[in-house]
Formats: structure tokens, C-alpha cells, sequence
């Protein structure tokens, strides 16, 4: 099934963060009106499903069928091979209610050391979900793989960028500057494979 989103169509940002609303309007090239679930007073789900997908999808399923109108959500975050795929989706409660990801990193350091891991191999996976009230969704994933570094570096990034090294590079996530590691990140992947999706032209 091909779903084409006109220019200029309303489309609901599953989020609540004004500053992610406005970063996703930006990485779809201004072509649509996008407005952050938070403003239009919808309720944020729980995030209960068990893949990036699954929970891009129920976000944006939940901010469709609330808002009447088409809705985007994204989920993403680091697996460690390691550690059997974690923190992955869980890769923001890693760094608990303080949101603080030296105590996230430190965990992954601790875990592999725990289990006398040697092997460093990882990924960045961004889902990205459209829903539409009427049914139909569109799911697309972006991957970046790469190799843990401690201790991190760099400071440019946010999140685990620091431990994160992409394959074929020197430089960690954190090091890079930011249009570099948006040339080859998985949220450029993903939003990529959307535009494909979504643009008629
Ligand atoms: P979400 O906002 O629920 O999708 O959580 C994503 C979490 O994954 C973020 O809080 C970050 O910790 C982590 N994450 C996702 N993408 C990146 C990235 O590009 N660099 C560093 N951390 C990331």
C-alpha cells in the first residue's frame, strides 16, 4: 500500500517535548504543519510494547485515533550484543527520573564487566511510526552499528554518544559534530526511509 501525506498536512508529533516537535517538522523538510501531541492536550501512553517499533507504532496509533488527524512517533535507543540486546528500548529508563546517562553509561560498563564481556558490538535503532485515525500505518527502522569505548568521549552529543564509536570511524558519537553524526545516524536512516514512504514527489 502506497500512503502519500500531502504538503502542508496537519500531522501530530507524538510527543510532549516542544523541541523534538519542532526537530521532527525540520528533518521532513518543512513540508508538513506538524504540532507536538503536548499541545493539543493528548495523554502520553505508557510504552508497553517490547520492540522500537511496537512502541513507535502504539504512540502513534494513540495520537491518531485521540487527535483525529495523522500522527508521528519515533522510539530509539543503543543495544549492546553483549548484554543481549539491552538497554535497548529501555534505553532512556536506564538513566533514571535525573535523566542522567554518566549513571546509564556506568551500567553498561558494570554489566559487561560483570559478565567478563569482551565483546564491544552495538547499535543505535531509531523506529519511526505514521498512524492515520482511519487505520492504516507506516513503520520504518534506521540502524547504525558500532563499538563501545571506555571510557566515553567526547561532549558533543547527547545521551550515549560518548561510548558509542560508528563502524568505520575514529570518532565517537560525542565527538563528532553534529551535522557529521546526522549524515550517517539512525534517525537519518529512519526519517530517509519515511520521506520515501510519505512523499509523493
Ligand atoms: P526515547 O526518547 O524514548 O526514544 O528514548 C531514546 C533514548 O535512547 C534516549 O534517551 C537516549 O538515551 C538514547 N538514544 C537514542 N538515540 C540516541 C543517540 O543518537 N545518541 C545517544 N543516545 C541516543
Amino acid at each position: 500500500m502506497t500512503l502519500i501525506l500531502p504538503r502542508g498536512a496537519r500531522l501530530v508529533a507524538a510527543t510532549h517535548n516542544p523541541g523534538k516537535a519542532k526537530e521532527i517538522a525540520a528533518l521532513l523538510d518543512g513540508r508538513f504543519d506538524v504540532v507536538a501531541a503536548g499541545a493539543l492536550g493528548l495523554p502520553e501512553p505508557d510504552e508497553t510494547e517490547t520492540t522500537f517499533v511496537g512502541n513507535a507504532v502504539l504512540k502513534a496509533r494513540k495520537a491518531a485515533d485521540a487527535s483525529g488527524l495523522p500522527a508521528l512517533a519515533d522510539d530509539s535507543g543503543l543495544s549492546v550484543r553483549a548484554l543481549d540486546g539491552a538497554p535497548g528500548i529501555f534505553s532512556a529508563r536506564w538513566a533514571g527520573p535525573a535523566k542522567d546517562f554518566g549513571l546509564a553509561m556506568r551500567k553498561v560498563e558494570e554489566r559487561l564487566d560483570e559478565q567478563h564481556a569482551q565483546d564491544r558490538f552495538a547499535w543505535f535503532t531509531c523506529a519511526l511510526a505514521v498512524a492515520w485515525p482511519d487505520g492504516p500505518v507506516v513503520a520504518v527502522e534506521g540502524r547504525v552499528e558500532g563499538a563501545l569505548v571506555f571510557p566515553g568521549r567526547g561532549e558533543k552529543g547527547f545521551g550515549y554518544d560518548p561510548i558509542f564509536r560508528p563502524e568505520g570511524y575514529d570518532t565517537t558519537f560525542g565527538e563528532m559534530e553534529p551535522a557529521a553524526k546526522d549524515a550517517i545516524s539512525h534517525r537519518a536512516l529512519a526519517f530517509e526511509k519515511l520521506k520515501a514512504a510519505l512523499f509523493a514527489d
